[in-house]
């Protein structure tokens, strides 16, 4: 074909193709940046684009790969001081306020949706406070994590002949040492810094338990970060590490949880999005994978609660595209088919409280019971390493000083967390 019979053919073609295409533009286009990138992930987000783009509208799709979300919050932040913000972010936890502060989110566009739907009264207080600035919605939360899980692959724990889950943290070194003799990875774990703190939270909340936890992660009280518990925390955190895969220095988390899907790790120490890529894997929980909360943390619950914020962005298609992201999302259509690929709960009370209805599996089900057991026992706690307990300078206090810990062979549990304390002081 000539060039212009090539141009007219692409012109007519173009032309049979507009309908669907000129109203989703006519509609709006909304780009959305998120880090929901691995393969699970994807599968759970793809729900929402597919959703909002039978409305009738464009998703622009901003993802940015990289597990907990560190470099899309530095994209953000780029993007925003560029004067360039996308209409939708995942952001979570006290940075909602702190971006709200800066006047970029957009507390209208929100107000009928969440008056219509009735968000405050589907929601718990703390899930709606989170989400709030000034008593204005600027975000739609999406789903629930916990942060607080082993992974566990049966097959491997048989062969080495562990016969079951363990509870305590000295039953989980006697199954680590017994996987490793029989030539498994004990603990699939990536080094970037994000990963080595979910582990921390979780091993402080096993040392210390939900108070010590609230002290010390929560509180940034000084007496709790120095004090003999966090030094009996980093101890063993120090003993945890040396179970962990030789080769995950800087992997990313979902290749590291392929190793225990795969059969060559044992264990992984992840929050329940690593779910997702048991699900991707078309593996059934509770029969080829087990999800136990991490040893001596059954009573306690290290919540994660994605969300999405609005920012201002002054067009009427972007802001009837951004209502509708949000109608969608606190939907209980996603809110069932998002968690059930992504591996966390819903944010919904109705459905919390009635999870075997709505079809979810062994773990979600024990996440729901063990979520809303644990909002009335204080063992409900944010989770610092998923950004939702601290700003993020104090994080970033927390990941330095902990990666550091566990890289330096010299290094000494009394003097980490000395410096833990006056690294968060400084961040403060
Ligand atoms: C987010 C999850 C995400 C995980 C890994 C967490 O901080 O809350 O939605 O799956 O990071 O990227």
């Amino acid at each position: 074909m000539n060039p212009t019979l090539r141009l007219a053919a692409a012109i007519s073609l173009a032309s049979l193709l507009p309908l669907s295409a000129q109203a989703a533009e006519a509609k709006g286009s909304v780009e959305v940046v998120h880090w929901w990138t691995s393969g699970g992930e994807k599968a759970a987000v793809d729900v929402l684009k597919a959703q909002v783009e039978k409305d009738g509208f464009t998703w622009k799709d901003g993802a940015v790969a990289g597990g907990g979300g560190a470099t899309a919050m530095t994209v953000l932040k780029s993007r925003a001081v560029a004067g360039n913000p996308p209409g939708v972010a995942q952001i979570k936890g006290p940075d909602i306020q702190d971006w709200a502060a800066t006047g970029l989110l957009d507390g209208d566009v929100l107000k009928d949706v969440a008056k219509e739907e009735k968000w405050d009264a589907l929601l718990d207080k703390k899930v709606a406070d989170t989400v709030k600035y000034d008593g204005d919605y600027v975000a739609v939360p999406v789903n629930i994590h916990r942060t607080n899980w082993l992974w566990i692959n049966p097959e491997v724990f048989k062969k080495a002949g562990i016969d079951k889950a363990p509870a305590t943290l000295d039953e989980f070194y006697a199954a680590a040492d017994k996987l490793k003799a029989a030539g498994f990875i004990p603990l699939a774990h990536g080094g970037q810094p994000w990963q080595d703190s979910t582990v921390f939270e979780s091993v402080v909340l096993s040392v210390m338990g939900a108070e010590g936890y609230k002290k010390a992660m929560v509180d940034l009280d000084n007496a709790a970060l120095t004090g003999p518990d966090m030094v009996k925390a980093l101890t063993e955190l120090k003993k945890v590490a040396t179970y962990t895969d030789p080769d995950g220095k800087g992997q990313d988390w979902n290749l590291e949880a392929a190793k225990v899907i795969n059969g060559k790790a044992g264990m992984q120490i992840m929050g329940d999005w690593a779910k997702s890529e048991w699900t991707l894997a078309k593996k059934t929980a509770g029969k080829d994978y087990q999800c136990v909360p991490f040893p001596g943390t059954e009573n306690a619950f290290l919540y994660n609660i994605d969300s999405l914020v609005v920012f201002k962005q002054n067009n009427a298609g972007t802001s009837a595209g951004q209502q509708d992201i949000a109608r969608k999302v606190l939907g209980q259509d996603f809110q069932k088919v998002f968690s059930s690929n992504k591996g966390s709960i819903p944010v919904r009370n109705d459905m919390l409280a009635d999870m075997g209805k709505y079809g979810f599996d062994a773990c979600a089900q024990a996440s729901a019971r063990d979520f809303l057991a644990d909002a009335k026992n204080g063992g409900l706690q944010p989770s610092m390493a998923h950004n939702m307990a601290t700003t993020l300078a104090v994080q970033g206090a927390f990941f330095d000083v902990v990666t550091n810990y566990i890289n330096d062979p010299k290094a000494d549990p009394a003097d980490a967390a000395k410096k833990l304390a006056a690294a968060i002081k400084a961040a403060q």
